[in-house]
């Protein structure tokens, strides 16, 4: 199949909605990633999505929306905390777990009884939605296991030969994947972090919002989990990642007392000369999100320069930063060296 990049304009929308209606897949820019798109409601047409990425068939894929009208089918009903989370933060980086509704094909929810949704912001994503008139399910638009990609080349990477349409909408806003909530109980609970944060969401609802445990902590073979997304390897580039806990002197003299041929450091703005090993920056220390927004493309990055090794610098997992340590720590398959 050739696989045809196009900027979004008028012809190319057109195209990705023909394609979205007859039962094709197309990547579309979201503000967090890029996303795989297809018909949630078509089994058929999901079972291509799972095909295109080598995704496993029990990971549930995110529904996406462009009005609340169209969560009709999507949901069996909404629940008054998702009312609330989406008044305040939709359209935007929030996927919310609610009861399945109907109309949303087996295939897209893994067979759970539960579906998750969201309203992206990007304008692209919501003209395509709403032209289309189609709720599409859509994963990060990268093969099963590599970092999600945030830019139409890191797709094409990943997807040439396997889609027919990539719709380039510039570099992503966020950089990482929606926050992941789930309100099917009566204390909410994050099963991803992202951009909109606990505190955030407790603001809103006037309760306590929880962390589920494996965001931070890896998730022990046959263990029941909440998002079968957690049990998975993700983000990882080729090379092997060590995430490295302490501060920059310990860091490099760490670095340099194990280097070897092949050994790169992801370090923070303004160390990269410091070392004596090359290295690549992703923002700055004290930025979560400026490192949310380069942490994908960064770990691309060192597979274009051929890393083998790769010792990276800790983000610090408050706030915002809890989405960027939750990626590393799952990137370096939870090998943490603790100086
Ligand atoms: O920002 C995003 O959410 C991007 C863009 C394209 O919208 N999409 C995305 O999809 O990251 P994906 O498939 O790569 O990640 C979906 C995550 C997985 O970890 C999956 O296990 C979880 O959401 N998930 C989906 N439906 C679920 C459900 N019903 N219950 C629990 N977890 C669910
Ligand atoms: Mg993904």
């Amino acid at each position: 199949m050739k696989t045809e990049l196009k900027k979004p304009n008028k012809n190319s929308i057109e195209q990705a909605c023909t394609l979205l209606k007859s039962g094709e897949i197309v990547c579309v820019p979201t503000e967090t990633v890029y996303g795989l798109a297809g018909d949630a409601t078509k089994g058929e047409v999901v079972k291509k999505i799972f095909m295109a990425k080598g995704r496993p068939g029990d990971n549930p894929l995110i529904v996406h929306i462009g009005a609340m009208e169209m969560l009709d089918g999507i949901v069996k009903y909404v629940p008054e905390d998702a009312k609330k989370l989406a008044n305040a933060f939709w359209p935007g980086p929030l996927t919310i777990i609610m009861p399945k509704g109907d109309r949303v094909a087996a295939e897209t929810c893994a067979g759970l009884d539960s579906v998750g949704v969201r309203m992206p912001s990007h304008p692209v994503a919501r003209e395509i939605i709403m032209k289309s008139g189609i709720a599409f399910a859509a994963p990060s638009a990268n093969l099963s296991g590599k970092p999600s990609p945030t830019n139409a080349a890191d797709v094409f990477a990943d997807m040439n030969g396997r889609i027919p349409l990539i719709i380039d909408g510039g570099e992503s806003d966020a950089g990482v994947e929606s926050t992941v909530v789930s309100v099917l109980s009566d204390t909410p609970i994050i099963l991803r972090p992202g951009i909109i944060t606990k505190e955030m969401m407790q603001n809103v609802l006037g309760k306590e919002v929880k962390i589920a445990k494996a965001i931070t902590e890896e998730v022990k073979k046959d263990e029941k989990v909440l998002s079968p997304g957690m049990k998975y390897k993700h983000y990882s580039p080729n090379a092997q990642v060590i995430l490295v806990k302490g501060d920059f002197d310990r860091f490099k003299s760490y670095v340099a007392l194990n280097k070897s041929k092949g050994t790169w450091a992801l370090v923070f703005d303004g160390e990269q000369d410091k070392l004596n090993v090359p290295a690549i920056a992703y923002g700055c220390e004290d930025n979560p999100k400026e490192q949310a927004h380069q942490i994908f493309s960064k770990l691309r990055e060192l597979d274009k320069v051929n890393a083998k090794v790769v010792y990276a610098r800790c983000p610090s997992a408050d706030g915002v930063g809890l989405a960027v340590y939750n990626r590393m720590i799952r990137s370096a398959g939870f090998n943490v060296v603790e100086l």
